[in-house]
């Protein structure tokens, strides 16, 4: 992945998380100092090479970049916060979770005390950090340096993804909407089947090839959607909703949860009754782009 292994890096908040990320940086050969509330939390990495910083302070001063991991941003302000923390000159990269409204704020902290901030998102488990499976988004102004990015290398499949501090973020939770939509959408047809005696075993490279024929779709979705023009080239929205009866009814006369199936019906319903039930599927777009408020 990256042959510049020699820039010194710190990491700050050695949880699940970031004793694997440090541990990443470790392996690839990056002089790691580490720093955590619980000190005894760094004897591991330590044991490998890491230098252990007897405070915040210190640990910041130390690398070339700062990663931060901790539990969440009120845990980072606490700890970054304090008026003889110097920030100054850092590149400070923060991969614990939030919402886009506080890697925005955040950023704005961070450049008020002269840091280059980066915020991050992880979209993998401690055990797959240091491997391509480990998705790391990141985003932020960009910084002119490229050794921030090949240092970052060392922790997975890193994608920058534009200047909005937010974005990170953002990319987390549409994935997340992704990943929970495709797994509900799975379970209610599980559920359906299992009534007549499929198991989900029997049922899943059948979902699977749906889940991978639906995604194809997506491009031209994304088309219709950039171009606010949604002309029904393969099926009204109108007759997937009738489907989406079927699939309500269905649910209902086998004694199965209904409420998914409900809410995707009534969504369209909306939709159509906004005058859009000749358009194409991605016409939703407008019932998802805002709140409900009825
Ligand atoms: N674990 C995952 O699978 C995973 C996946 C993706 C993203 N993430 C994200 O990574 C971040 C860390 O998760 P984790 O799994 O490492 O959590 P964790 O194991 O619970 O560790 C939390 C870390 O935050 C520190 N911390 C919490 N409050 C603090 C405070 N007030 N002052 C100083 N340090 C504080 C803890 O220090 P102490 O050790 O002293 O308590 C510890 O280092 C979270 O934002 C999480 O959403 C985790």
């Amino acid at each position: 992945m990256n042959n510049k292994t020699d820039t010194p890096v710190t990491v700050i908040g050695l949880g699940r998380m970031g004793q694997a990320l440090a541990g990443a940086f470790l392996k690839a050969g990056h002089p790691t100092t580490v720093w955590n509330r619980t000190a005894s939390k760094a004897d591991q990495l330590v044991a490998e090479g890491a230098r252990l910083a007897p405070t915040v302070g210190d640990a910041l001063k130390a690398g070339s970049l700062t990663i931060i991991c901790v539990t969440d941003y009120q845990a980072m302000h606490e700890l970054l916060g304090a008026s003889d923390i110097a920030l100054d000159g850092t590149i400070l990269i923060n991969l614990t979770s939030g919402d886009s409204a506080q890697a925005r704020d955040t950023a704005q902290w961070a450049k008020e005390r002269g840091a280059h901030y980066l915020d991050g998102a992880i979209m993998a488990i401690p055990s797959a950090i240091g491997t391509a499976e480990a998705v790391i988004l990141h985003s932020g102004p960009q910084l002119d340096s490229e050794v921030y990015k090949s240092t970052l290398d060392a922790l997975g499949t890193v994608t920058y993804l534009g200047a909005d501090p937010g974005l990170a973020s953002l990319y987390d939770v549409a994935g997340l909407a992704m990943m929970w939509s495709v797994l509900n959408a799975w379970l209610q047809g599980t559920a359906l089947l299992r009534t007549a005696g499929v198991d989900a075993a029997t049922y899943a490279p059948f979902a699977r090839q749906i889940a991978a024929g639906v995604a194809e779709w997506l491009p031209g979705h994304a088309e219709q959607i950039d171009s606010g023009s949604f002309p029904a080239e393969v099926a009204s929205l109108e007759t997937h909703a009738r489907s989406m009866d079927h699939l309500v009814e269905e649910s209902e006369a086998v004694g199965v949860n209904a409420e998914l199936p409900k809410l995707i019906k009534a969504m369209a319903d909306r939709s159509i009754a906004a005058g859009h039930g000749g358009e194409q599927y991605p016409v939703l777009i407008e019932e998802f782009g805002k709140p409900r408020n009825d």
